[in-house]
This record gives C-alpha cells, structure tokens and sequence, in this order.
C-alpha cells in the first residue's frame, strides 16, 4: 500500500506528540517528535557549562547522534547512547529550548537528520516547520492548534499527575511566550504552511482528534 509522509506542526502543548504517537501507531508508520530533537540540543548545551555561542552549540549539534525507540507508553529518547527521555523535558530544558532552535547550523544539521528519515515515506513528523520547510510536499499537513487557555490546562495536569508542582498562571505565560519566539524567529519560524488543514482541537477529545486525522490520511492513499 501506498506511504506517504503526515506533517503535523503548530504550537507548544496543542498535543501534537500525543495524537502523532497514536496516529503513527495505527498506520504502522514511524512517528518522529522533531521537538525532542531540539530539546537533546538543548540538553546537550545545557549540560556543558559552558556560556551561549551560537557556533559551540551549532558544532555540537552537529556530533549528536539522537535515537528515537518508540515504546507502548512513551517515545524514549537517547543521545550518543545516554537515554534523555526525561531529562529533555525539565523547566531548564524547556525554558531555554527555543533559543536553541533559532540557531540557522542547530536547525540546518536537524532538518538534514529529519530529511533522511522521511526518505522511505510512511513517516509522520511534529513539529513546528515540518510542513513548511522539512517536507514542503508532505502528502498531508496539518496545523494543529487550541486555545492557550486550554493547552496550559492540558500541560498543567500531565505535570500534576506525574506529582509535581506547577503554577497554571506561569505555564500560560511561558507557553505563550514559547510561542511568540517561535513564531518571530528569522529561520523557519512556527507558522502554518498555505496547504495545511487547521484543526483546532481546543473541544476535541484526544480520540476525535486522531480519527479526524486517520480520516485524512485515507482520503490520500
Ligand atoms: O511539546 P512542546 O509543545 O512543549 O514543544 P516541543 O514540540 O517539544 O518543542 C520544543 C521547542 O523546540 C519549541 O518550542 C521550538 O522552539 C523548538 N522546535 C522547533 O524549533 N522546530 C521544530 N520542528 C520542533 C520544535
């Protein structure tokens, strides 16, 4: 049967990891999460000591070998063997995350990475240029979107049940302030490709979201 490639962008905590996860597993397609590839960067920088600079952080990136190994409950993450699973979704990782990604040599090694993954097709990716600048002729895009209102509450409670503390007022606003420097970044910024399909899931449950998705993918094969 025919394989294509899924592009699923939009902003930071739309559910885009949950639904491709799920939507990859019905397909039987490799799903990538490409913003766990900018948050190993991120982590990798992170844990060097060493002081911001654009070129350091683009040579680094460049030396990573980042490995996905999809499992029932989560996508594991690995970088240079070390598992980073956890580790790549702190508030220090995610505070400084999108720094990292506006870096042209950071991106330009990630996307070349992303590129040969998607080579063979049957590939869905998420993200936030997939259907812009990774795959511009991805069978399928889709800008995945809710309110900010309700992706703070969605996150706040994935925090809540793994037993941390949060302050749902400061997840808005580090939300929203992810996706304003996403969106205002000179390379690839987060914007919604002219072919993609805006789905706004704010009053959708997880599963309405995925069979709309599979949907889509079947009108295309
Ligand atoms: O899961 P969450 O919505 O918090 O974000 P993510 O998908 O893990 O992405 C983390 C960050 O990586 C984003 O805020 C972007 O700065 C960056 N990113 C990017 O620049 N390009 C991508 N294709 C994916 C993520």
């Amino acid at each position: 049967m025919k394989k294509i490639v899924v592009a699923i962008d939009g902003p930071a905590g739309a559910g885009k990891s949950t639904i491709a996860k799920l939507v990859g597993e019905k397909l039987g397609y490799a799903y990538i999460d490409t913003g766990a590839m900018y948050r190993s960067v991120t982590w990798k920088f992170l844990g060097t000591g060493e002081a911001f600079d654009e070129a350091f952080i683009g040579a680094l990136s460049n030396k990573m070998i980042i490995e996905f190994k999809p499992e029932a409950k989560v996508n594991r993450v690995f970088v240079d063997g070390t598992e980073v699973t956890d580790a790549i979704r702190t508030p220090e990782v995610t505070a400084n995350v999108s720094r990292v990604a506006a870096i042209g040599a950071v991106r330009e090694a990630m996307v070349d990475q992303q590129r040969r993954m998607g080579e063979i097709g049957g590939i869905i990716m998420d993200g936030r240029d997939i259907g812009t600048v990774v795959f511009p002729n991805a069978e399928l895009k889709i800008f995945l979107t809710a309110s900010v209102e309700e992706r703070a509450s969605r996150r706040f409670k994935e925090i809540i049940a793994k037993g941390q503390e949060c302050d749902l007022e400061q997840l808005k606003q580090e939300i929203a302030a992810r996706d304003k420097a996403d969106s205002e970044r000179e390379i690839s910024p987060l914007k919604q490709a002219e072919d993609a399909i805006l789905l706004d899931s704010s009053d959708m449950t997880i599963d309405e979201v995925v069979q709309t998705i599979l949907k889509m993918v079947e009108e295309r094969l």
